[in-house]
């Protein structure tokens, strides 16, 4: 199976990289499913029904969220009817939506897309290890899915690491997502499950992680509230992680993916 999950997308910058590079994607790389973490895709902060449906016509099969989940207060209502919504498994009992997803592909093959969230720096979610232990308990790989890609929603690296290695052999890709700047350790785990700690963000990446980078660095010098923060509008980078899969269902490559933008080691010509 080809998969490809793209990282957090953040505003309209970062729909914009998104929407007019996926359909191509899809197409040249001959992708079977798309992944795309959309929790700051409405202004930096959640997701709105309407975005969700242009990320789908572009292409995406399945959107993951985070801690940003229902900060558009749409999506409360909105995210019980809509199945390819994942937000992350280990929220509250009672919290609205579910916390994986199966996806059946036309020619029958399965791929299931679990989310949990890490608790390091992150606020009182429930235990994310005994979360996704169960759920990959319950969905054996190569067995009853054909892929399970976990989504790792979390700010600390060594929590994300332990989960990937609570999931290797079982899944086919742990990938890193919240931090919203791409990590360079794309590897396979001995046990065969591709790993990620971060594939970083789809926005503008000259800011402070996908904000307007005037208003986060006052907001770090000075107690005073400033004004709200807004995306960075500037040309953005799609970050995303390719991942094909064996008959068995674990990682036979892997591959970081990161299109246009100014995410570039390279001064223009003439500098
Ligand atoms: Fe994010
Ligand atoms: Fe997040």
């Amino acid at each position: 199976m080809k998969i490809l999950y793209c990282g957090d997308v953040v505003g309209r910058a970062g729909r914009r990289v998104l929407l007019d590079n996926l359909p191509g994607l899809r197409a040249d790389l001959g992708l079977d499913i798309v992944i795309v973490n959309g929790e700051n895709a409405a202004g930096g902060f959640g997701i709105s029904p309407e975005i969700c449906k242009d990320f789908y016509a572009a292409g995406a099969d399945l959107i993951t969220t985070g801690n940003h989940v229902f900060d558009q207060r749409d999506l409360v209502g909105h995210i019980d009817q809509d199945p390819r919504i994942v937000r992350p498994l280990n929220m509250l009992p009672g919290t609205p939506g579910r916390g994986s997803a199966e996806l059946h592909l036309a020619d029958g093959r399965k791929l299931l897309v679990v989310q949990v969230m890490g608790r390091l720096f992150m606020g009182a979610y429930e235990d994310p290890f005994g979360a996704l232990d169960h759920a990959l308990a319950r969905h054996p790989l190569g067995a009853a899915v054909d892929a399970i890609v976990v989504d790792v929603h979390a700010e600390a690296t060594s929590e994300k690491m332990a989960l990937g290695h609570l999931a290797d052999g079982r899944a086919s890709l742990v990938v890193g997502s919240h931090t919203h700047v791409p990590t360079a350790d794309e590897h396979i785990l001995p046990g065969g499950t591709g790993y990620i700690t971060d594939v970083g963000m789809t926005g503008d990446y000259d800011s402070v992680i996908g904000m307007a980078k005037e208003v986060a660095l006052q907001r770090f010098r000075s107690h005073v509230p400033g004004p709200r923060l807004t995306p960075a509008m500037g040309k953005a980078t799609l970050c995303a992680v390719y991942l094909e899969t064996g008959a068995n269902g674990l990682a036979r490559r892997i591959a970081p993916l990161r299109i246009g933008g100014g995410l570039t080691g390279t001064m223009p010509d003439g500098d």
